[in-house]
């Protein structure tokens, strides 16, 4: 593991890596104690917890003593970045997994210097699994018991054999254009289909070659950055459902291992469920 500052990136991999381990400790322990209110934020479904804003503000801390001078664009206080260099944080991805004691959920921390994302980590509680990437270094796994391994995308390139995840957005109650329809379509095509409930683990997944792909709409900034150059630096792609390459803003994304064939597979059989659609939110 890298312990030395370099050029390109102004941050040590080690120290941010301590840094998320107290903020899994300090979110662990909270639940453990009993959680206090849980509020609602877009919907009635999407629920935050004092955990969420309590590890935001831990990480906004400490991640500043790291880098001064780079802004933070945290989910909680969600304020745009207006510094080269900025960290994109998801305090609990997975909180309804959280708030309802299943143990799957993850601090999401990425270092971006304008739109390119240099170091991304997810840390996967409560079990203490680490998955993280440096651009241009690869992407590693970090065992609890300090194992290591480089990660790579899995080689499956029907979509028949192939094991995905995906997740329904907040406003799944309200309309019907919610991934229902993109579900369904895959169930029937793809070797099996898990909603796991946190996005930067299902894309660290799909890094470590234990899924094929990820596909899902809506996701924010803080959901992807630091799964994205994951599964990147281990040799696979992100786009939109219409296949143009995926960035920050985009609605839809699809991460794969990258075999073309099964990407491919991958974006018409979404494009055709969603045709299926009376009336789409987004047209991509
Ligand atoms: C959510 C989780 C969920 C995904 C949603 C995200 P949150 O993040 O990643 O798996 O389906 O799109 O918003 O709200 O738990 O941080
Ligand atoms: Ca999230
Ligand atoms: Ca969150």
């Amino acid at each position: 593991m890298p312990q030395t500052i370099n050029e390109t990136l102004p941050i040590a991999p080690v120290d941010v890596m301590a840094l998320a381990h107290e903020a899994g400790r300090l979110v662990v322990g909270m639940q453990e104690r009993g959680l206090g209110e849980i509020r609602t934020k877009s919907t009635d479904v999407d629920l935050v917890t004092e955990a969420d804003t309590e590890c935001e503000r831990f990480l906004a801390e400490g991640l500043a003593a790291l880098l001064p001078g780079a802004d933070f664009w945290g989910e909680e206080s969600n304020r745009s970045p207006d510094s080269e260099y900025y960290w994109l944080v998801d305090p609990i991805d997975g909180t309804v997994n959280y708030a309802t004691s299943v143990p799957f959920y993850s601090i999401s921390i990425a270092l971006n210097r304008e739109d390119e994302t240099l170091f991304g980590l997810v840390l996967k509680l409560p079990s203490g699994e680490l998955f993280w990437a440096e651009r241009g270094q690869g992407a590693h796994r970090i065992r609890p018991d300090g194992r290591e391994d480089r990660l790579q995308v899995n080689h499956v390139d029907r979509l028949g054999d192939a094991m995905l995840t995906t997740g329904f957005p907040y406003h799944r109650t309200q309309h019907a254009d919610n991934n229902a329809a993109e579900f369904t379509q895959m169930l029937t095509q793809a070797r099996s289909v898990r909603c796991l409930g946190s996005a930067a683990i299902e894309l660290a997944l799909v890094a470590a070659g234990a899924t094929t792909a990820h596909w899902e709409g809506w996701l924010k900034p803080w959901d992807v950055a630091a799964g994205k150059l994951l599964i990147e630096e281990a040799g696979g792609v992100l786009t939109t459902y219409s296949g143009e390459p995926y960035t920050f803003g985009k609605v839809s994304c699809i991460a794969s291992n990258g075999q073309s064939q099964l990407h491919s597979a991958l974006v018409k059989n979404l494009r055709s469920a969603r045709e299926t659609l009376a009336e789409r939110l987004f047209e991509e």
